[in-house]
């Protein structure tokens, strides 16, 4: 019998799911991406070097693994050939890679109408990546959208790019912006055929059939679950559901096989783009944290801003993604502060509420309930097991257990794979 994983962001993206996803791809025969793009961005650190992924699976670099970009994704197919370029580049040459041919694609256009969009929302943007996520999935959605499968079958391509430019140059003219030419377009993607051509496949035959068999399959999310189209801070949010549970629409798989997982939250909060974030904090240690823990996004190089760990949200997560173990991200960053503290509720018009509230309007007037802790200033990039941390760092620690309901599976001292303290015996098997 299979062994499954599902590693999700749990607050608004970088968590540091790159890492975790990295440490076990190392040991997983599959490693399957289910929603998102190339808005995301996994920065992986091993043997002193650094490899950034936007959209390719974290298993890339263990050629013995097998690399699934699932039909729950947006495939920029411009840019898994940039990403492979650059892999190769820094020598990662040996690897195996699959994209489902029932992906939407994301095409040139969907970027450009990201950004106008964006720019005639005048003051209330999303700060989005633009990478034209949103307009990909409203594409799917409207059903004018190409798919990577159309590739492989060059005059049905031909069929249905003729019909998106049609919707699509109207609007782009409309907009203002540069409209696309069939004969460039066209001449452009059967140039991507050629070199993607081989990848592409029924996807979700091949996950079925490694989860039929007694392979480790780990699924790995993108973004975080406050940016779920569905249960974020609508409309402050990407157009997927990072969730477990859009894994089997995601993947193609029956519900059935999902179960073990791993919620990726940082031992404080960070959030790019716009959207209220009611932990953020705006002083000095804002700063120190910003600077200790590199907060700059990986896409977009955007600074992020800084919060304190928030349980209303972890909560919210846990209950909405089935959480089985925290991985605790960049712990190290938090040693050195004289106090930490921990989001426990919000309170809003004068009551203390447990939930997010649905709309951007009242989660705007929620002020943080905190508990203070206190912190620690011993350098903990070293330890090795829980056992060795200071004890004020443990106590935080067993504080976010307590206050969120779930166990924490790993701890995560440092970006090198070499620098993770795994707590779960299960999660040790794997
Ligand atoms: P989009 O996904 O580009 O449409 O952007 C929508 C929102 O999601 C913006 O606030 C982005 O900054 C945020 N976002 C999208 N992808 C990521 C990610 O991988 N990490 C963090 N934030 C992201």
């Amino acid at each position: 019998m299979s062994e499954r994983l599902v590693v999700i962001g749990s607050q608004w993206g970088d968590e540091g799911k790159g890492k975790i996803t990295d440490y076990f791809a190392c040991k997983a025969d599959m490693v399957v991406r289910y929603q998102g793009g190339n808005n995301a961005g996994h920065t992986v650190v091993f043997d002193g070097h650094k490899y950034s992924l936007q959209s390719i699976p974290s298993g890339i670099f263990n050629p013995k693994t097998v690399n699934v970009m699932a039909n729950g994704m947006v495939v920029n197919p411009v840019s898994v050939i940039a990403e492979l370029e650059r892999l190769h580049s820094q020598g990662i040459t040996d690897y195996q890679l699959y994209i489902s041919d029932r992906a939407a694609m994301v095409m040139p256009w969907h970027s450009a109408l990201d950004g106008a969009y964006e720019a005639l929302k005048g003051g209330a943007q999303i700060g989005t990546t633009k990478k034209g996520i949103g307009p990909a999935y409203s594409d799917k959605y409207s059903r004018v959208g190409l798919r990577v499968g159309d590739l492989l079958e060059p005059e049905y391509f031909a069929e249905r790019l003729q019909g998106a430019l049609e919707e699509k140059n109207m609007e782009l003219k409309m907009l203002g912006l540069e409209t696309f030419d069939f004969d460039q377009v066209y001449a452009q993607y059967m140039d991507i055929a050629s070199k993607i051509g081989h990848m592409i496949c029924d996807t979700s035959a091949l996950i079925n059939k490694a989860l039929e068999s007694d392979a480790k399959v780990l699924f790995e999310g993108a973004q975080g679950m406050m940016l779920c189209i569905d249960h974020g801070t609508y409309p402050y949010v990407t157009s997927s559901t990072p969730s477990s549970a859009s894994v089997p629409v995601g993947a193609g798989v029956s519900p059935k096989w999902i179960d073990n997982v791993l919620g990726v939250a940082k031992a404080y909060c960070t959030r790019v783009g716009e959207g209220p974030f009611p932990t953020e904090l705006f002083d000095q240690r804002a700063i120190d944290i910003r600077e200790r823990g590199h907060e700059y996004g990986t896409v977009t190089g955007r600074p992020r801003r800084v919060g304190w760990f928030d349980a209303v949200v972890a909560r919210y997560v846990s209950r909405l993604a089935g959480i089985d173990n925290w991985a605790l991200m960049l712990f190290d960053v938090l040693s050195g502060l004289d106090k930490v503290c921990i989001c426990t509720g919000y309170e809003l018009d004068g009551e203390i509420i447990d939930n997010p509230p649905a709309t951007i309007a009242r989660l705007a007037r929620c002020k943080p309930v905190l508990i203070e802790l206190d912190g620690w200033k011993e350098d903990i990039s070293d330890v090795k097991e829980f056992d060795a941390l200071p004890e004020a760092a443990k106590a935080y620690v067993r504080k976010i257990e307590e206050v969120t309901g779930v166990k924490v599976g790993i701890i995560s001292v440092g970006a090198d794979r070499s620098k993770t303290i795994i707590i779960d015996e299960k999660l040790k098997k794997f």
